[in-house]
């Protein structure tokens, strides 16, 4: 039943994802096709909801993408905020407002909110050692400084962290620091900044989520609870950078405000822009619900430190939840934005033309809401195949061409329902307070699977009655059978438009149904007898092995790129002496024949004119080379090996290659013309 409201509105909010490159299925699946369900649910019950949303601008970064490209911050952030603008429109991500923090609504309000925590005495000061580099004349935030891990020895370990063995660090743990910007050794220099003294703040959010939020997903109690548990300690809100929001009172020439400090009020300067004459109500009134929807590593940032920035502020409310999801993977790994490793939205929305809600579907059915959870193409396809096509694509077909055909498109009357038209009813409406009861707690696979089980009684209903067998015989029963058929219809309408809009809405249409009404979800009066529907449009279709395959090779592709981009050499062997040296007898020799070696696809048979009477020699190279490429080569073989047999031929020795980064082998021979015999040393 209807839970009797005790709020008048709700603000949901999204984490403002950084311009620093295009939004991927990862953060689709975390933050916004959830929270786009769930404000699309709450507009469908008529209640009071604005969606907030925004990209997040500032940060180290932004900074160093710029560097990198050699152009501005804002350049950057210029191009991704459009790219991450369109590309969420296209999925149809109904954000109320999509802001920017490099807004000056956005520069006026964060700058106010420090000015006055300041005021109130609300930060601590404290003075500390920072890395700075002379030359560049720069503070160097810890991205910015590389150096020696002193925990596993990898020599291009970063300020923060050490991405060989994963041990966050300080920049000054490193061994033999470097600025990444000159390279040179940076220099300590005492710097001032401005701490949030989060420990002041403790007992009151204890209170706040370990007493009062108990129903918060247990995945973000927990985190929270480990954190509080820990003990908070003050947190600097200011870096010494140049790019950010300036740290608005004397003596912070040259300093910004922390991301961290800045991103979270976007959500209020994005409602400014939004309702700049009602947006207080939005977010001061206590009849106002909070819900900020997130990836999990965020949570400590919504649940901890910009919690106590309101209550340090003292006029605005808290959040009510905050339903952090955990991660996506693809195909196995961790996407990752620096390693190209992700299927990006704005790609897939040219790929796939008109398939929106194939991933929507996809990415809800499959997110990781409790856990990590795995994209694969393959079960887009089975999903896309087996469900979207098989299951609700086919009964709303079915319901459509059989009025067609037999009505011409007029909804019949219903008359007597038999008992199993009845359970056939009873059954669908238990799924509108199972699908009500889990949009509202946030658990939204749980919430599709009952809008698919509602079209699954659809088909199961027709399969059962026949109505195409009964045509000849009784029409009566037919009309009632398409009648229940097409309210069902309706019903799937009403239930999927949350989850799938641009499908919800094709079938709106093909049944010439105005708007949604969540309230009519259950009933079997939605569709007037006498109105007509529409011929039928498909709402999907099957997608092939083909299509999915220039989606695998491409991340195959990439995987090949990422291992030859982070080669590094292996590390020297110990040291041997030049006699040890001379124990291998290496000589060049010239390729004779070569060909494959018979019942072995790894081996190539070599006959090589050694200056002497010729020689054999079997290579494992039969996957990098044509044998026809090689012959007339000169190449250096090891002459001194003894002989050995390899599938039945005898080897006199052994071509010496190279082994790149991805394992391909390279012959190895010399650069200018020698006699075959002579020998390398
Ligand atoms: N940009 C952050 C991230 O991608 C999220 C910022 S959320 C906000 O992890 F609260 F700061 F807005
Ligand atoms: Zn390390």
């Amino acid at each position: 039943m209807e839970e009797k409201k005790k709020y008048a509105r709700t603000l949901v909010t999204t984490a403002l994802p950084y311009a620093n490159g295009p939004v991927h299925i990862g953060h689709l699946a975390g933050v916004y096709v959830p929270a786009d369900i769930y404000v699309r649910y709450l507009r469908l019950k008529g209640e009071d909801v604005i969606m907030i949303g925004g990209s997040d601008e500032h940060g180290v970064p932004i900074t160093i993408k710029a560097q990198k490209e050699g152009v501005t911050p804002q350049d950057i952030v210029d191009r991704y905020h459009k790219i991450i603008k369109d590309s969420m429109a296209g999925l149809g991500i109904s954000f109320d407002v999509y802001g920017r923090t490099t807004s000056e609504t956005h520069r006026k309000t964060a700058s106010e909110f420090f000015k006055k925590l300041y005021d109130n005495g609300e930060f601590i000061e404290k003075t500390s050692e920072q890395f700075y580099d002379e030359e560049a004349d720069q503070w160097l935030a810890d991205r910015y400084i590389t150096g020696t891990c002193p925990h596993c020895g990898n020599e291009g370990a970063y300020g923060d962290q050490c991405e060989a063995c994963g041990t966050s660090l300080n920049a000054t743990d490193l061994i033999n620091p470097k600025s990444a910007i000159t390279g040179n050794v940076p220099v300590l220099k005492e710097t001032k900044h401005w701490y949030m003294p989060l420990d002041k703040w403790e007992p009151r959010l204890r209170e706040w989520i370990l007493e009062g939020h108990k129903e918060w997903k247990t995945n973000v109690y927990g985190q929270c609870k480990s954190w509080l548990d820990n003990g908070l300690q003050p947190r600097a809100v200011t870096r010494d950078l140049n790019w950010g929001i300036p740290v608005p009172i004397e003596g912070a020439e040259g300093k910004v405000l922390y991301v961290w400090f800045d991103a979270p009020i976007g959500y209020i300067s994005n409602t400014k822009d939004l309702i700049p004459n009602d947006w207080e109500k939005y977010w001061k009134s206590d009849d106002t619900r909070i819900i900020h929807f997130i990836g999990k590593d965020n949570i400590v940032f919504h649940c901890l430190i910009f919690p106590a920035m309101l209550m340090a502020e003292g006029s605005y409310q808290i959040p009510d939840n905050v339903p952090a999801n955990e991660f996506l993977n693809l195909e196995g790994d961790k996407i990752s934005t620096s390693r190209n490793w992700a299927v990006w939205l704005h790609e897939y929305l040219d790929d796939f033309p008109g398939k929106q809600d194939v991933l929507r579907y996809v990415l809800t059915a499959n997110a990781p809401e409790t856990k990590d959870n795995d994209f694969t193409w393959k079960d887009f396809q089975d999903r896309n195949n087996n469900e979207l096509v098989a299951i609700l694509g086919n009964f709303v077909n079915r319901a459509i061409v059989l009025t067609n055909k037999y009505f011409d498109g007029v909804i019949p009357e219903a008359h007597e329902l038999t008992d199993y038209d009845r359970a056939t009813i009873d059954e669908f409406k238990g799924v509108k307070e199972a699908l009500s009861e889990n949009l509202e707690t946030f658990h939204f696979r749980a919430a599709l699977a009952e809008a698919m089980k509602l079209a699954r009684i659809g088909n199961k209903y027709l399969a059962d009655t026949e109505p195409w067998k009964l045509a000849k015989t009784d029409m009566a029963r037919v009309e009632t059978i398409m009648n229940v058929a097409l309210q069902i219809t309706a019903n799937l309408a009403i239930a999927f438009e949350p989850f799938l809009p641009f499908s919800a809405e094709k079938l709106r249409k093909m049944i010439n149904m105005e708007s949604a009404d969540w309230n009519k979800l259950g009933s079997i009066d939605i569709l007037k007898a006498g109105d007509r529907v529409e011929k039928p449009v498909l709402l999907f279709e099957k997608i092939d092995d083909e299509t999915i395959k220039i989606q695998t090779d491409r991340l195959e592709r990439i995987k090949q790129e990422n291992v030859l981009n982070n080669f590094t050499p292996k590390a020297v062997a110990p040291t041997v002496t030049f006699d040890d040296f001379q124990k291998l007898d290496i000589r060049v020799g010239k390729v004779l024949e070569c060909e494959k070696v018979k019942k072995a696809d790894k081996l190539l048979k070599f006959t090589i004119d050694d200056g002497m009477k010729g020689r054999t020699i079997v290579s494992g190279i039969a996957k990098f080379y044509n044998p026809e490429d090689l012959i007339g080569k000169e190449v250096c073989f090891i002459a001194n090996f003894p002989p050995r047999k390899l599938k039945g031929v005898e080897s006199q020795g052994m071509i010496l290659s190279a082994e790149d980064a991805d394992g391909r082998l390279v012959v190895i021979g010399p650069h200018g013309e020698v006699r075959p015999g002579v020998q390398v040393g």
